[in-house]
């Protein structure tokens, strides 16, 4: 699609990735609706974008189904051409040792967000007889067993199959959904996870402005899913075609052991 977005709403703009495609769609010319948890640090990327673009801020936890709908509610109001649905959060570890309601949260995140915020927007784009994009990132974790981050790599198995499906019902009508699938980027993910972050690994990892700079590159292509990386489109086809289940289960249940604190 080429670039005729007018209003965009990024989810998890206070940090990483979110971060980054705001500041991207900003350079672009595209007002912004940006929304996170941390009022702060919203504020400081609206001050510092604002002689860009009009950007307007939505504190809310999209885990919550009541705050969520401050955000649906500025979907129908503004009904925006590009939505980024990108707030989200894994847990690192054995999933026993995790509460029932720390891995539940991750889906209402993850997953019930991503879903509510979808149709929000494909329905008033609908109404408005008026064309758009939802992109949904997710990962590249589905592609792999992932003993040890279970719940997450599976919600966004769901997301990739929900933005596929929904994408092939709605493109008639002008309007895309498209999953984004980056590999390891350098954000503040890791930590929130429960995970190391002063490891060595941190250097292989994608920066967030490559990260947005793939995700622009989806929008104005069209992709409907896009693993960000030569290297991750590999390991990626392995994974799924050619090593046994048995070995990648292996290999990644050492790396989040290694991972996990
Ligand atoms: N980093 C990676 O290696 C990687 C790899 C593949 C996919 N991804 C995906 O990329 C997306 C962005 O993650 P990131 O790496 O940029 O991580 P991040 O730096 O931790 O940013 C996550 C963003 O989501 C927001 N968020 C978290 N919980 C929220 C909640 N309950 N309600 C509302 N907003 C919430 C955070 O806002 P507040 O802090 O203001 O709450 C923050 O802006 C996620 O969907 C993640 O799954 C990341």
């Amino acid at each position: 699609m080429k670039h005729p977005f007018t209003c965009a709403l990024v989810t998890g703009a206070s940090s990483g990735i979110g971060e980054a495609v705001a500041r991207l769609l900003a350079r672009k010319g595209i007002a912004l609706i940006i929304t996170g948890r941390n009022r702060d640090r919203l504020e400081q990327l609206a001050a510092e974008l604002e002689s860009q673009v009009e950007v307007e801020i939505i504190v809310a936890d999209l885990s919550s189904p009541v705050e969520r709908a401050i955000v649906g509610a500025k979907i129908r109001e503004k009904v925006p051409d590009l939505l980024i649905n990108n707030a989200g959060s894994g847990l690192y570890g054995d999933i026993i040792s995790h509460s029932n309601e720390m891995e539940l949260e991750v889906l209402r995140l993850d997953v019930e967000a991503v879903v509510e915020l979808t149709m929000e927007a494909a329905r008033a784009l609908a109404q408005a007889k008026r064309q758009g994009v939802i992109l949904n990132v997710s990962s590249v974790a589905p592609y792999f067993i992932f003993p040890k981050f279970a719940v997450y790599s599976s919600s966004k198995a769901f997301i990739n199959q929900f933005s596929q499906s929904t994408d092939w019902e709605l493109k008639a009508q002008g309007i895309r959904v498209l999953a984004a699938c980056p590999g390891f980027v350098a954000t503040r993910f890791r930590e929130r996870a429960g995970g190391k972050t002063k490891t060595k690994d941190m250097r292989q990892a994608m920066t967030t402005e490559y990260a947005a700079e793939q995700i622009w590159w989806q929008i104005e292509r069209g992709r409907p899913i896009h693993i960000f990386s030569f290297q991750y489109r590999i390991l990626a086809f392995l994974a799924t075609y050619i090593f046994p289940k048995s070995w990648v289960a292996k290999i990644n249940s050492k790396i989040m052991s290694r991972l996990a604190l």
